[in-house]
């Protein structure tokens, strides 16, 4: 397995080869994640809804952010592995955010950090960059930000907030992060946006102009059933199919057809 590097991202982006990036939050579904082919594993905060069974991102700590990256971690071989800082790990201010991606990395074996925002975490990310952390950034729907918005909608549809939004974008770049994820904005500000900047661009919900897309893997393998965005492509309805294989175990158990003679010592 050749490794994906902060680099090898770079370089897809210059010669046109889309990046594919999508979550993991435990060892067994990373392994099959990175035998995919999969060339950015994110352990996103989305950890909170789908592992957790939350409203928001907002409740997971870092303790379990760093759970979740060291079982991801074990179980790859070849994508590169993007740990999420959960929501008051790094606002509070700058040392504060570089202590918590050192542990990232040093507990969990990660090789990248994400942050949400622009020109506001300034000095976080600068702090973390200068330790020798890869930042990936993320603009757009901010989940972290929710209550300051009070819906999941479409951002940056407004003239104002579009112009802003390509701001922060090339402060991002200038401050040294290799990647942005852009989340739920118009396609064609997200294409400008990738035009703008030499670092890739992944989107979700942000169209096909960008760089590279990311997906929730339980969204697309049709785990999650609740979440029906215009954005998710479902590749399978892996509820229903479970389900089903459990159902079946239950009426085999309760009907002694499990185990058979072959199934037993
Ligand atoms: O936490 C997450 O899954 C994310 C992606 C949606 C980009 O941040
Ligand atoms: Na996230």
């Amino acid at each position: 397995y050749k490794r994906v590097t902060v680099k090898s991202l770079v370089d897809m982006k210059k010669h046109g080869e889309k990046i594919s990036m999508l979550t993991a939050y435990d060892y067994s579904m990373a392994k099959i994640v990175d035998a995919a082919q999969v060339d950015v594993i994110l352990v996103g905060d989305s950890a909170s809804n789908v592992m957790a069974g939350h409203e928001t991102t907002l409740p997971i700590t870092l303790d379990q952010m760093i759970y979740h990256a060291s079982s991801v971690i074990r179980a790859v071989k070849r994508a590169l592995v993007v740990v999420d800082l959960p929501f008051g790990s790094y606002q509070s201010d700058p040392k504060e955010a570089l202590r918590s991606a050192i542990r990232i990395m040093k507990e969990s074996g990660g090789h990248a950090v994400k942050l949400e925002g622009g020109s506001e975490i300034k000095e976080s990310i600068k702090r973390i960059l200068n330790a020798g952390i890869p930042v990936m950034g993320h603009l757009g729907l901010t989940p972290q930000s929710i209550y300051k918005f009070g819906t999941y909608t479409v951002r940056a549809r407004e003239e104002e907030e579009a112009e802003k939004l390509i701001e922060d974008a090339k402060f991002l770049e200038k401050a040294g992060c290799f990647s942005i994820v852009l989340e739920k904005i118009p396609a064609d500000l997200a294409k400008k946006v990738a035009e703008s900047v030499s670092i890739p661009i992944i989107g979700i919900g942000a169209g096909n102009g960008v760089d590279g897309q990311v997906l929730v893997v339980h969204d697309l393998l049709g785990i999650t059933q609740e979440f029906n965005p215009r954005f998710l492509r479902r590749y399978l309805n892996l509820y229903e199919e479970m389900g089903n294989a459990i159902s079946q175990y239950v009426e085999d158990v309760k009907s002694k057809d499990f185990p058979n003679d072959e199934e037993q010592y």
